[in-house]
């Protein structure tokens, strides 16, 4: 069912709670180093302010327990309230708690058009309390409801246009929509297009549709290669996880990565598959990981002294044919360690691949993560169809596991 967006709301005089996915990568020094996430939230943010809202955002910053405030304060949000006020060009106010009186205060004097960030809604336990915990624990029910009911209580809107995070029960993500009572509860414009692009362009594909899988451990992509077999028309595998279905086929992998303890699954998935399913023909490798070191292409067994890190030209070749007839492509974790020249080729190959497939009105949509870095550090994020700001929310929503964040928000 679709959901009601924030365009269908009157927002003038309002006060608007959005929950944003301020989750961004800092330094050591606390300096943001890719503000994507902010960056993407802003088209809501800026549909609230021009038709004369007032915008209180909330968001988490990496994984603070909320049971230490010293201890905790390293992860303030404050950094992105000051990132957010430069991409803006103007002020966003910041509060340094999320409930109670100050920020009660900070909420009341708030003018149309204004924007505050609240601070860290994990400062709090009870963010995230999970609701299967809380089922059988009356007191850990009533301590995220109380939590969240202060959130809902600052606000006459409530907006979900947290992408990356809609995957979680948290408080304020779940619980406070459930606490808003007959008051709106919508999603924004970058819920919207997730929702769209991984959704309903991935549900009702034009074929052929082609998926990309990489990344480390097959573990992690258990889910979303049963979810595509029954999609997809073609599934190329690259990433370390392509060892651990190496092993699965009785061949030698030197030292490459592998989980010994998945070969069994990977074997399923491979019967599973059939045809479908296709696997690196050739693999880059070296005797460690390091930039500009002495590399070999390997096609079959693996010497016992060299690992994989990358897939190999022949494989580039063959997939980059078979992206080149596709009319829908889903790309999901790199082709190798991109993060080390040279076993960075395949993962940009295959960049470049999909963004000459959106260029002749091919459908691209790329999971975040490490994929969605590799294509920003490219520069090509503005060259292919989508590119999803959720991590393990875009993969268990390829999954197509249920999001009660976004089930519990206005029907359209
Ligand atoms: C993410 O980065 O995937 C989201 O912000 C969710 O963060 P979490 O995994 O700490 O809940």
């Amino acid at each position: 069912m679709a959901k009601k967006t924030i365009a269908s709301v009157d927002v003038k005089g309002k006060t608007v709670l959005m929950r944003v996915d301020f989750n961004v990568p800092q330094d050591d020094s606390g300096n943001i180093t890719d503000d994507r996430r902010i960056r993407m939230a802003m088209p809501t943010i800026q549909h609230v302010i021009k038709n004369g809202g007032k915008v209180v955002l909330m968001s988490h910053l990496g994984r603070p327990e909320g049971k230490d405030r010293a201890a905790d304060a390293k992860y303030t949000i404050k950094p992105c309230a000051d990132r957010l006020g430069k991409l803006l060009g103007k002020p966003v106010k910041f509060v340094g708690d999320c409930v109670g009186p100050e920020v009660q205060k900070a909420v009341a004097s708030l003018q149309a058009g204004e924007v505050l960030l609240i601070e860290n809604v994990r400062f709090y336990e009870a963010e995230q309390i999970k609701d299967k915990k809380a089922k059988d624990d009356p007191a850990l029910a009533e301590k995220k409801k109380s939590f969240a009911k202060q959130l809902a209580d600052l606000a006459d809107v409530y907006v979900n246009d947290a992408f990356g995070t809609c995957h979680r029960d948290n408080a304020s993500m779940l619980t406070v929509p459930q606490q808003m009572g007959g008051k709106p509860k919508v999603v924004g414009f970058l819920v919207k297009k997730e929702l769209e692009y991984l959704g309903d362009s991935l549900n009702s594909p034009k074929r052929p549709f082609v998926a990309i899988l990489g990344g480390k451990k097959v573990s992690d992509k258990i889910g979303v290669i049963e979810a595509l077999l029954k999609k997809c028309d073609t599934i190329l595998i690259g990433g370390a996880m392509q060892y651990t279905f190496m092993l699965a086929q009785g061949r030698k992998t030197g030292k490459s990565l592998v989980e010994a303890d998945k070969v069994e699954e990977a074997k399923r998935l491979l019967q599973l598959g059939g045809s479908k399913l296709k696997l690196p023909v050739d693999v880059v490798c070296a005797a460690e990981l390091k930039a500009g070191v002495a590399t070999k292409v390997v096609e079959g067994d693996i010497p016992d002294d060299l690992s994989g890190f990358d897939i190999g030209p022949k494989t580039v070749a063959e997939y980059k044919k078979i992206i080149a007839g596709a009319k829908t492509i889903a790309w999901n974790g790199p082709m190798g360690v991109f993060e080390t020249k040279p076993f960075d080729t395949g993962t940009y190959a295959i960049a470049h691949a999909l963004v000459d497939a959106t260029a002749r009105g091919a459908v691209t949509v790329i999971g975040g993560g490490d994929s969605a870095a590799a294509i920003e550090q490219a520069g090509l994020t503005d060259k292919v169809s989508h590119v999803s700001t959720g991590g393990g929310a875009s993969l268990e929503f390829m999954e197509g596991k249920a999001f009660k964040a976004v089930d519990v928000l206005d029907e359209a």
